[in-house]
């Protein structure tokens, strides 16, 4: 089957969050069950800049009043292809996004990406489309290209990566368009992105089976939870996995040590220390807290505000913690660094060796999340040894299970409510744990190593629901 993967950011050319590392690795699983599937994204300048795609060809949209260029670029990596859509007034930018031209840049993008089809001669079976940047593609495809025949049987998919960002613009951007009005277009009063690809894709899903259920609420829904509900049968959750050879404790070039599940412990205590000397702290082995996030208000960094300064003073755990985002949550962590030296340390920003350190040297790394559609740094953390404490929402909720001090089960640690005084609770739970019960820490690590978050299954999921479509 030919399947072409459509987004705004996929590793290892752009990347800002999670949604880069799915565009990154599923194609790979997909190829290793023989389906053709390519991958195609804007030509940002970061990309262009590497000269390392070749020129394909050309065609062009209409765009409002204007005529824009569409080039088409083409590169492989691992043995996957990637188009790139080239238009520098739109794409030739240093950020992915942040821009007041967004939505007409995507708008650009999601016409282009149909009118690339031709130029590469590349007509799928399937189109799946990724959160809102790719969402106008099912409508445009049906509105603009129902009389051809190659377009007419493409079958289109949507993935929900975050419903909270949903892509939603003034009326106005219907000049930009310059198509027919569509009730599908309009959400409460407005352009949104992903209410068209939810009334228009052939299937909907989303990155875990928790979030499906969660995002057909009012808490958790950002409003489109009705909408959603129009297709329930349309609607499924299908779990990412992780890309487990770049994220191999016993390969990982980026760390200080490396160790199988075999001599976790040991392994483990190694790179803590390296770690710790690193950001200068005191090499003891006390339980280490680690974070790698971006600093979003989805991540539930407010819960660790008003309990922090208590773990600190009231026990003997050390946190490194690694992000950037919102200014709140940056100066937070910059505040905790200069008020416990030795105890609390920063790394403002987002580095992949940094982050692989921190991984394989803390114990446990720290989700709290208000919602997490998936998560993959829990499944990261779990592959390295560390042992995850999180929320029970979402993929976090599907894939970490919680410590259960009877029967000595679990990979991680969990708590409900989003509560900052029910997260400190757990908090000093695992740090007692750490201390205090060494052999049953060893065989939580074990089980959590022993966990397979790899794409094999979640790749025959996807196989299977395209398979379904195409029939
Ligand atoms: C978004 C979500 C995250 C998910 C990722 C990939 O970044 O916030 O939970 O893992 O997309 O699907």
């Amino acid at each position: 089957m030919k399947i072409l993967l459509c987004a705004s950011e996929a590793a290892p050319y752009a990347k800002t969050g999670g949604l880069a590392d799915v565009i990154g690795a599923l194609p790979k699983a997909l190829k290793q069950n023989g389906q053709d599937v390519r991958v195609i994204m804007p030509y940002y300048k970061k990309i262009k800049e590497q000269q390392i795609a070749y020129y394909q060809g050309y065609a062009y949209v209409r765009i409002g009043s204007q005529t824009e260029y569409v080039g088409v670029f083409h590169a492989i990596c691992d043995g996957v292809d990637f188009y790139f859509i080239d238009n520098d007034r739109y794409f030739y930018r240093d950020a992915l996004y942040g821009y007041g031209d967004d939505g007409e840049r995507f708008a650009f993008f999601d016409f282009a990406v149909l009118e690339a089809l031709r130029v590469v001669d590349f007509f799928p079976d399937i189109i799946h489309c990724n959160d809102w940047q790719t969402g106008l593609i099912p409508y445009i495809l049906k509105a603009n290209y129902n009389g051809y025949y190659e377009y007419n049987r493409i079958k289109t998919v949507y993935s929900i990566h975050n419903i909270q960002y949903q892509g939603i613009f003034p009326m106005d951007m219907m000049q930009i368009l310059f198509m027919p009005y569509s009730s599908s277009l309009e959400f409460g009063g407005c352009i949104n992105f992903m209410k068209t690809a939810i009334m228009e894709s052939n299937a909907i899903t989303t990155v875990s089976p928790t979030y499906k259920n969660e995002v057909l609420t009012d808490y958790y829904g950002y409003k489109l939870n009705n909408i959603l509900g129009l297709r329930y049968f349309d609607f499924e959750g299908i779990l990412n996995g992780i890309d487990t050879d770049k994220y191999n404790p016993q390969t990982d070039k980026y760390i200080f040590k490396n160790y199988s599940i075999k001599n976790a412990i040991d392994g483990k205590k190694a790179n803590k220390l390296e770690l710790l000397k690193e950001f200068n702290l005191d090499c003891e082995d006390v339980p280490l807290f680690g974070l790698v996030s971006r600093l979003a208000e989805q991540k539930g960094i407010e819960l660790l505000m008003p309990i922090l300064d208590d773990v600190i003073n009231y026990s003997n755990a050390k946190f490194i913690l690694m992000g950037s985002g919102d200014k709140v949550y940056e100066n937070f962590f910059k505040m905790m660094e200069s008020k416990y030296p030795n105890r609390f340390k920063c790394y403002i920003g987002y580095s992949d060796s940094m982050a692989q350190k921190i991984y394989a040297g803390c114990d446990i790394f720290l989700m709290p999340s208000k919602f997490e559609p998936c998560g993959l740094g829990q499944m990261i953390a779990m592959r390295y040894g560390a042992l995850p404490l999180v929320r029970e929402t979402g993929g976090l909720k599907d894939t970490v299970s919680p410590y259960n001090e009877f029967e000595e089960t679990g990979t991680g640690f969990s708590f409900t409510n989003f509560n900052a005084h029910d997260l400190k609770e757990v908090m000093f739970l695992a740090i007692n744990t750490y201390n205090n019960k060494k052999g049953v820490w060893k065989k939580l690590v074990k089980q959590a190593m022993e966990k397979d978050y790899s794409w094999r299954q979640s790749a025959l999921e996807y196989i299977n629901l395209y398979n379904k479509l195409t029939k």
